[in-house]
């Protein structure tokens, strides 16, 4: 009798655990469902690998660009790839058909002809590589994401101090490179804010240049020729970024005229920090890069392990609303250099002060 109810016992645990097994394998499957990862996505967590188009390094800014970026992926657990094309747009395709063939989960680009780069996105697209935009975006194409500054508000925060020093007078507008969608962001918000002073007639933009490829010589060779034309009556210059900002102060200095002459920046580059303090740069747009690096990582990681992410902004590109995430800008002049570049870390109290 008692084997009897032994026997019994074990069919009824038996037949429970089975049930309970059961239950167990219905719900992970569930749980699995809610965060498949999308077919698009090419590696299973833990095995995303990032591949980094960068167009240069010239600018002091990208170094900084490259290694948080670099960082920030690493400690997402993401492997990464950094190329740079030197400012050659066949260069770039190249390399990034390089990237692909490496097997890169997920390419980060900040081109350097914008409206050509649109053939990268195919290329990546075409191998069921999504592209995100870093900083520059890439015009008509189905870029996945842009990830930036608010370029015009870049603009707008420079036109704005200087108007503020300079309501009235000739004004020189030192562009940036016409194959970048930034530098005319940059401008478009430059003029934003000029544009009722020009009306007024208050303002007259006496010379008003594209610099190419960003470089501070042509910047230099700009200036000179604004100089020259206007018999040194100038009474503002702005610049689209440090490098060409530096290019122009240059000219003044060669005229007598550095330090007299209010100039707007954009980068925080140390040089141009160090003239700030000096007196002879106004104030420059400071964009901590690090944010960037950092929403950008976030964003890459997630879109290749198929997982939700936020953005905030929809951008047209010429092609489609691109979802994109817009950073904010810092004016940073002599006053609240301490509690901006130098409290993030940019650079160090050393380094802006030493001279
Ligand atoms: C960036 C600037 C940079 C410039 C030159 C622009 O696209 O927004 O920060 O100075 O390129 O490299």
């Amino acid at each position: 009798m008692k084997k009897l109810f032994n026997l019994y016992l074990m069919v009824i645990m038996t037949i429970f655990l089975i049930t309970l097994s059961a239950c167990e394998t219905k719900q992970s499957v569930e749980e699995n469902n809610g965060t498949m990862p999308n077919e698009n996505v090419r590696s299973p967590k833990g095995e995303i690998k990032i591949g980094f188009s960068m167009d240069t390094l010239e600018e002091e800014r990208w170094a900084k660009d490259r290694d948080l970026f670099r960082e920030e992926l690493e400690a997402l657990g993401a492997e990464v790839e950094i190329m740079v094309a030197n400012e050659n747009a066949a260069v770039q395709l190249s390399q990034i058909e390089t990237m692909i063939s490496n097997g890169t989960d997920l390419l980060v680009v900040v081109p350097y002809y914008t409206e050509t780069a649109a053939a990268v996105v195919e290329k990546a697209h075409s191998a069921g590589i999504k592209v995100v935009s870093y900083d520059r975006i890439i015009k008509n194409a189905n870029v996945d994401l842009y990830v930036s500054f608010d370029n015009e508000k870049v603009g707008e925060l420079q036109a704005e101090v200087i108007t503020d020093l300079v309501p009235k007078g000739n004004y020189v507008y030192i562009g940036g490179s016409v194959t970048d969608n930034n530098a005319i962001l940059i401008k478009k918000g430059v003029f934003n804010v000029l544009q009722p002073y020009i009306d007024r007639g208050d303002i007259k933009v006496v010379y008003d240049q594209w610099t190419e490829n960003w470089t501070p010589e042509n910047a230099y060779q700009n200036m000179l020729a604004a100089l020259e034309a206007n018999q040194n009556q100038i009474d503002a210059v702005i610049a689209a970024n440090d490098g060409t900002a530096g290019g122009a102060i240059k000219a003044l200095e060669e005229k007598g005229l550095a330090g007299k002459i209010p100039v707007a920046g954009q980068d925080a580059d140390l040089a141009a920090v160090q003239r700030i303090v000096e007196g002879t740069q106004t104030m420059t747009a400071y964009k901590p890069i690090r944010n960037l690096a950092k929403k950008a990582a976030e964003i890459a990681v997630a879109m290749a392990r198929g997982e939700a992410f936020e953005t905030n902004r929809k951008i047209n590109n010429g092609k489609i609303e691109v979802p994109s995430v817009l950073l904010s800008p810092i004016e940073v002049n002599q006053n609240n250099i301490d509690e901006t570049i130098i409290a993030d870390g940019f650079h160090t109290r050393e380094e802006v002060y030493g001279n």
